[in-house]
């Protein structure tokens, strides 16, 4: 137990790690906290910075979520915590409860960083890599739905709640443990919550498509 509350704390901390605003602080001497949307995430570095910060920030954010998995998988794989895991524990059933465990603390992490007074983004990169990591196609079909309201919108937010509602059904569709169910719910809504203000704008028809420049949030 005291291992699995280290790995998820492990993962939380991961999570925190504040790719965007190193990114802002290194490249522009700006806080990206306070510019645009005010979100430390990949998007808001695209339209502060640009291109190719936004992508490396992107990567960055993903990778975060796609190590806290492996990193898992490889800790409760590993001979060692294999030995001292009593043989009563059944692993199979218990494992996807601790990844989901994982997965939440890095998505908390990276929008609630412990390195920047619980602020951050809005875990949608976090939370890919997460998935891409856990279920390769439910990544990829999430992300597929991604696109195409992207293509379709140009609007990153629209895309990324739309891919948030669509997650739960993917993994139910491809036959998902019930833990990876309640972790896409779980981790769904937040995302949307992470997104009221950008939800707020939709509706309002003042969110900014891709290219266009925002002022501050309140
Ligand atoms: O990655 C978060 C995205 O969905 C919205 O970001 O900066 O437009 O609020 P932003």
């Amino acid at each position: 137990l005291t291992l699995c509350g280290a790995v998820v704390l492990l993962a939380y901390l991961l999570g925190s790690f504040p790719t965007g605003y190193i990114a802002g602080k290194l490249l522009k001497g700006i806080d990206i906290r306070e510019i645009g949307s005010g979100s430390t995430g990949a998007t808001n570095v695209l339209r502060t910075l640009g291109k190719v910060p936004g992508a490396f920030v992107l990567l960055i954010d993903c990778l975060k979520g796609v190590l806290a998995i492996i990193f898992t998988y490889f800790i409760f794989n590993s001979a060692p915590i294999q030995n001292l895991i009593p043989t009563t524990v059944d692993v199979q059933f218990w494992q996807p409860w601790l990844v989901t465990l994982v997965g939440l603390a890095a998505i908390l992490g990276h929008s609630k960083s412990i390195f920047l007074g619980f602020t951050g983004g809005k875990s949608v990169a976090t939370s890919l890599g997460i998935l891409l990591a856990i279920n390769l196609q439910v990544g990829l079909a999430t992300l597929g739905i991604f696109a195409v309201v992207f293509t379709i919108s140009r609007i990153v937010s629209l895309s990324s709640i739309s891919g948030a509602v669509a997650v739960s059904i993917f993994m139910v569709v491809f036959h998902q443990p019930l833990a990876y169910i309640l972790l896409s719910i779980a981790g769904g809504l937040y995302v949307i919550i992470r997104h009221h203000s950008n939800i707020e704008r939709i509706l309002a028809g003042t969110e900014p498509k891709i290219g266009q420049k925002v002022g501050n949030e309140p």
